[in-house]
C-alpha cells in the first residue's frame, strides 16, 4: 500500500479560478520519439476571485517534462517557479501576462489513453475529464474557457491529415518534409474539449444546410480499410442535425463538423468542439459486420455527441460535480431522438430495462452517489450510470412535470441565458422553473439524494360512492454517507382500466380522463378519484414516469390483464416482466431449498396469447418473451445465489419452449425478413422476434430447430442473423457450437470489431475449466491487452459466465482480480471499470462473499492508481 492515500475533493470547496486564460496558442511538433508542445497562455487575474494575491498553480502530469517557462518573454530561472505534486507553481505574477511553456511528452508511451497518444498509426487526443494536463501545464478545469489556436507540425507523408478544433486557417510546407497546419476555434471552450488528430486517413465528405441556410461541411475520417463503413453514421449525423433544429431550435455553429474513428479508446466517443473522436466500435457499420443493436447504438452515439455541441459545449459545466448537467440532459436528448426515429415504446423499454438492471444495482451498492456527487477521489470514476441514465430520468421528469411546450421554453431560456458559460445543475433547473412557472424547489432533491426511492401503493374502491383511492408511500433506503433521506417530488402517471381491459375514465382534481399525473411530494399521500364506474385495475407509473421501485399487490390475473390490454405499451411489457419475475423468484427459492422445480403460474398461457396476437409489434413481443436477465434478478435479490438464478431461468425457458414448441416454430417462419438488409424499426422488430423464437425452438429440443440454427448461420446475409444463430448455438449447447465458433473466427478474423464479438461470446460460454480457457483466449492472436475494446469484450464476457465467474472455489474472482492488477499499471480507467462485479460482494451468498472480499483485500494491498483505489476502498468500507 502507498504511504499516503489519495484524498477526496468536495463540491462545497468550490472556488472560482484565481486566473483566467483568454487565449491559448498551442504548437505541437509531432514526432514518434518526443513531441514538443509549446503553449502561449494569455492570462489575467480573475476579477471575480477574492484570492487576488494567490500564486498561479497549473496542473500537469507526471510524464510532462518542463523544458522552459517564461512570463512575457522573461525566462523564469528555476528559483522562480516550483514543480510539486504535478503542479507548476509561480508565486510572483503580474495582473495580466503571457505565459509560455515548452514541454516534452511521449505519446507513443502513453498507455492510459488520456492526453495525446497513439492509436494504430495515428496521433489522437482524449482530454475529458482531466486529460489536457497530460499534454502541457494548464488550468485544467471546465470553468476556465479559452479561445484556442493550434499549430500542428508533422511529417507530411505519414500524417497527411492534421486536425484540430474549429477551422483550418493556414497551411505551409516546411523545408524538412514537414507540413504546418493552423486551426482556430472561435468559440471559447474548456481544455477538456480540445482535440488533435494526425494520421494517414481517408475521408468521407458531405454537407448539411442549416435552417438559416448556412452550408456546413461534414467529414468522417477513418483508416483506409474502414472508410466503406461510415455511410450510416453520416446519415445519422444529418438526421441528428435536423432533429436538434426542429425539436430544440438548435443550429450548428461552425462551418465544418468532423468525426474521426480510432481503435483504441477508453469510452464510446467524445464531443470535442467541431472534432468528435469516436471509438470505432461506436461509429463503423455495415450489414455484414454489424448487428441491429450496434446500428442503433451508432445512431444514438452520433446523435449524443452532436447534441453536446449545445448541451455541453456552448453551455458547459462549472465543475465536474455538475457532470450530469451535460450528460443527463444529452442522454435525454439522444433517447428522445432515437424514440422519434424508431419506436418510442421499444426504446423506452430498452432504456428502462437497462436502468433497472445496472443503475439500480449501482444505487444500491458501495459506489452509490447522487446524480450531482458531493465528493470524489477520481472524476473518471463518476462517468456512471447514475450520472448518465438517472440524470436523464431527472430531465425526463422535468419534461413530464412541465409538459413539452413549457419544457421547450425552459431549454430555450437555458441556452440563451448561459451561452458561452460554465454553469451548474441549479442553473438548469432555475431556467426550467422560471420559464414554466412550475415550482421545482423540492424536485431538486433528486440531484443531491442517492439511492432508488421505493413507492408502496395500496388502493381502496368504494362502490357506493364510486370513488377510488390510491395511497402512495415513498421511502429511499440509506446509501453510503447518506443515512437519512427526505421525500422527493415524484411524477406518477396512472391509468385505470376495467376488468375487461377497457380504459376507465375517472375524475381527479376536476379533470375527467382515463390517465392522470399524480405528484407525490409527501412521505405518504392519498389520491382520490371520483366517478369511477367499476372497480379498476390500476396501471401505475406508466412509461416509467420516475426512476423508482414501485410495488402494488397485483394478482396474476391483474398482471395478465395488463399484459394483454393496458393502453400503455410500456406497462404491458412491465406486467409481463412482473409475471416472469414472480415465477422466477419462486423457482429460485425452490432451487436454493434444493427442491424439485415446478411452475406455479399461468405465465405460459400469457406468452402463448402474445405469440398468437398478430396486432402486436413483434419487437414488443420479443422484449416481453425475453426472460428477465440474470443481472436483473440479482439486482432484485436480497442475497444473490447465482447458480440458483441460472437454474431457475434455464428451467423456465425450457418449460416455455416445450409448451409452445409449435408456436415458436411458426413464429420463426412467419417473421423472416426478405429483401436487402435495413436497420429500420420494422425489420429490426421482425429479426428480434424471429431470433428469439429460434432460441426457444432450439431449447424445445426439436431436431429441425438444430438444422435451422446451422442453416441460418451459414446463409445469413447480415451479422444480426449470423451472430444470433451463433450465440444461440453456443448458449443452448448445440452440438455444432464448436464448429460454428471456429468457422466464425475464420470468416471474420480480419474484422476486429467482429472478432471482439467472438471474444465476448467465447468468454461467456459455460464450460468446464472456463478459467483455463480464458487464459488461452488471452494468448490468442485475437486478443490484445492494450486495446480497451478487446479487454471489455473478453473480461466483460467472462463476467456473464455465471458458473465460471462465481465458481465456489473463487477461481473466477481471482482471475479477474489478477487482470485488474495488471491493467491498473497500464490504464487505470479501464482497470477501475473492471472492478464493478467485485464491488457487489456484500450481496453474495455467504460462501461466495468471503471469496470475493478476499480478492478485494488482495487488490487493496497493492500500489494502486487513484481510480482503482477509490472503487476498492469504498467497496470494502
Ligand atoms: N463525454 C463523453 C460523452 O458522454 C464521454 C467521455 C468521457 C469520453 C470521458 C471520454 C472520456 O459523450
Ligand atoms: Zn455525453
Amino acid at each position: 500500500m502507498k504511504e499516503s492515500q489519495p484524498s477526496a475533493i468536495y463540491l462545497k470547496d468550490y472556488k472560482v479560478p484565481p486566473f483566467l486564460i483568454d487565449k491559448t496558442e498551442l504548437t505541437f511538433e509531432l514526432d514518434e520519439a518526443t513531441t514538443v508542445v509549446t503553449s502561449k497562455l494569455h492570462m489575467r487575474r480573475n476579477p471575480d476571485s477574492k484570492e487576488n494575491t494567490a500564486p498561479l498553480v497549473l496542473d500537469g502530469g507526471e510524464e510532462v517534462k518542463l523544458v522552459a517557462v517564461a512570463m512575457d518573454d522573461y525566462v523564469l530561472p528555476s528559483g522562480e517557479y516550483q514543480l510539486v505534486d504535478n503542479q507548476l507553481i509561480i508565486t510572483a505574477t503580474a495582473d495580466r501576462f503571457v505565459l509560455t511553456c515548452e514541454t516534452l511528452i511521449e505519446p507513443q508511451n502513453n498507455t492510459r489513453l488520456e492526453g495525446l497518444y497513439r492509436s494504430s498509426s495515428m496521433f489522437c487526443t482524449q482530454c475529458e475529464a482531466e486529460g489536457f494536463r497530460h499534454i502541457t501545464y494548464y488550468l485544467d478545469r471546465p470553468d476556465v474557457m479559452s479561445v484556442f489556436t493550434t499549430r500542428i507540425i508533422a511529417d507530411a507523408e505519414k500524417y497527411p491529415v492534421m486536425l484540430s478544433n474549429g477551422n483550418e486557417i493556414a497551411r505551409e510546407t516546411l523545408d524538412d518534409g514537414k507540413t504546418s497546419v493552423v486551426w482556430h476555434d472561435p468559440f471559447p471552450k474548456p481544455a477538456y474539449l480540445f482535440a488533435l488528430v494526425a494520421g494517414n486517413l481517408e475521408v468521407k465528405n458531405d454537407t448539411f444546410v442549416t435552417q438559416s441556410q448556412r452550408e456546413v461541411k461534414l467529414q468522417i475520417f477513418t483508416e483506409a480499410h474502414n472508410i466503406d463503413k461510415v455511410d450510416y453514421a453520416m446519415e445519422a449525423l444529418k438526421r441528428s442535425m435536423r432533429w436538434d433544429e426542429e425539436v430544440y431550435g438548435r443550429e450548428y455553429d461552425l462551418d465544418i463538423f468532423m468525426i474521426v474513428a480510432v481503435d483504441d479508446f477508453n469510452m464510446g466517443a467524445m464531443e470535442n468542439k467541431g472534432l468528435n473522436i469516436f471509438n470505432s466500435s461506436c461509429l463503423l457499420a455495415s450489414p455484414e459486420t454489424t448487428t441491429d443493436d450496434t446500428y442503433l447504438r451508432v445512431e444514438a452515439i452520433v446523435a449524443h455527441e452532436y447534441f453536446h455541441n449545445w448541451s455541453g459545449n456552448r453551455v458547459t459545466c462549472r465543475d465536474w460535480f455538475q457532470l450530469s448537467l451535460k450528460e443527463g440532459f444529452t442522454v435525454f436528448r439522444d433517447q428522445s431522438f432515437s424514440a422519434d426515429m424508431h419506436s418510442d415504446t421499444v426504446k423506452r423499454v430498452e432504456d428502462v430495462s437497462f436502468l433497472k438492471t445496472a443503475q439500480f444495482a449501482e444505487d444500491a451498492g458501495p459506489m452509490a452517489h447522487p446524480v450531482r456527487p458531493a465528493s470524489f477521489i477520481e472524476i473518471s470514476n463518476f462517468y456512471t450510470l447514475t450520472v448518465y441514465e438517472k440524470g436523464a430520468e431527472i430531465v425526463r421528469m422535468i419534461h413530464t412535470l412541465l409538459g413539452a411546450e413549457k419544457f421547450r421554453k425552459g431549454s430555450d431560456l437555458y441556452f440563451e441565458r448561459h451561452d458561452g458559460q460554465a454553469v451548474t445543475c441549479d442553473d438548469f433547473v432555475a431556467a426550467m422553473q422560471e420559464a414554466s412557472g412550475v415550482d421545482l424547489t423540492q424536485f431538486k432533491r433528486w440531484y443531491s439524494q442517492a439511492g432508488t426511492p421505493q413507492i408502496r401503493v395500496v388502493d381502496e374502491y368504494d362502490e357506493q360512492g364510486q370513488t377510488y383511492r390510491l395511497t402512495l408511500q415513498q421511502e429511499t433506503p440509506a446509501t453510503p454517507g447518506q443515512p437519512t433521506k427526505l421525500p422527493l417530488h415524484i411524477p406518477v402517471r396512472v391509468g385505470l382500466i376495467d376488468q375487461s381491459g377497457n380504459a376507465l375514465s375517472a375524475s381527479f382534481n376536476g379533470d375527467s380522463s382515463d390517465e392522470h399525473l399524480l405528484e407525490l411530494t409527501e412521505a405518504e399521500q392519498v389520491f382520490e378519484f371520483t366517478q369511477v364506474a367499476t372497480k379498476p385495475v390500476p396501471s401505475l407509473l406508466r412509461g416509467f414516469s420516475a426512476p423508482v421501485k414501485l410495488s402494488y399487490d397485483y394478482s396474476s390475473a391483474d398482471l395478465l390483464l395488463l399484459l394483454s390490454a393496458d393502453q400503455d405499451g410500456f406497462n404491458r411489457w412491465n406486467a409481463g416482466q412482473q409475471l416472469a419475475v414472480n415465477e422466477l423468484n419462486t423457482l429460485i427459492e425452490q432451487a436454493i431449498a434444493g427442491e424439485a422445480l415446478s411452475l406455479t403460474s399461468n405465465l405460459v398461457e400469457g406468452f402463448k396469447a402474445l405469440l398468437q396476437n398478430d396486432n402486436l409489434d413483434p419487437a414488443m413481443v420479443a422484449l416481453i418473451l425475453n426472460l428477465p436477465s440474470q443481472a436483473y434478478l440479482s439486482e432484485l435479490a436480497q442475497v444473490i445465489h447465482p447458480n440458483a438464478i441460472k437454474q431457475a431461468r434455464q428451467y423456465l425457458k425450457k418449460q416455455i419452449a416445450e409448451s409452445l414448441q409449435t408456436e415458436f416454430a411458426q413464429a420463426y417462419q412467419q417473421h423472416q425478413v426478405t429483401g436487402p438488409y435495413q436497420a429500420e424499426a420494422k425489420d429490426i422488430a421482425s429479426r428480434s422476434l424471429k431470433n428469439l423464437a429460434l432460441s426457444y425452438w432450439l431449447e424445445s429440443g426439436a431436431e429441425t430447430a438444430k438444422q435451422s440454427v446451422v442453416d441460418q448461420f451459414e446463409s445469413a446475409d447480415n451479422m444480426t442473423d449470423q451472430f444470433a444463430a451463433l450465440s444461440i448455438a453456443v448458449h443452448n449447447g448445440h452440438d455444432k457450437a464448436d464448429n460454428l465458433l471456429d468457422a466464425f473466427y475464420q470468416q471474420w478474423q480480419n474484422e476486429p470489431l467482429v472478432v471482439n464479438k467472438w471474444l465476448m461470446l467465447s468468454a461467456s460460454r459455460e464450460q468446464e475449466k472456463a478459467v483455463d480457457s480464458m487464459k488461452t483466449l488471452m494468448k490468442h492472436d485475437a486478443f490484445d491487452l492494450k486495446n480497451p475494446n478487446k479487454v471489455r469484450s473478453l473480461l466483460g464476457g467472462f463476467g456473464q459466465n455465471i458458473s465460471a465467474f462465481h465458481h465456489v472455489d473463487g477461481s473466477g474472482y481471482q482471475f479477474l482480480a489478477d487482470q485488474i492488477l495488471v491493467l491498473d499499471k497500464r490504464n487505470p480507467q479501464i482497470a477501475s471499470r473492471l472492478c464493478t462485479p467485485l464491488t457487489r460482494w456484500k450481496k453474495m451468498a455467504p460462501e461466495l462473499r468471503v471469496k470475493m472480499k478476499a480478492e478485494l483485500e488482495r487488490i487493496m494491498a497493492d500500489d494502486l492508481s487513484k481510480d482503482v483505489y477509490e472503487v476498492i476502498s469504498k467497496s470494502l468500507a
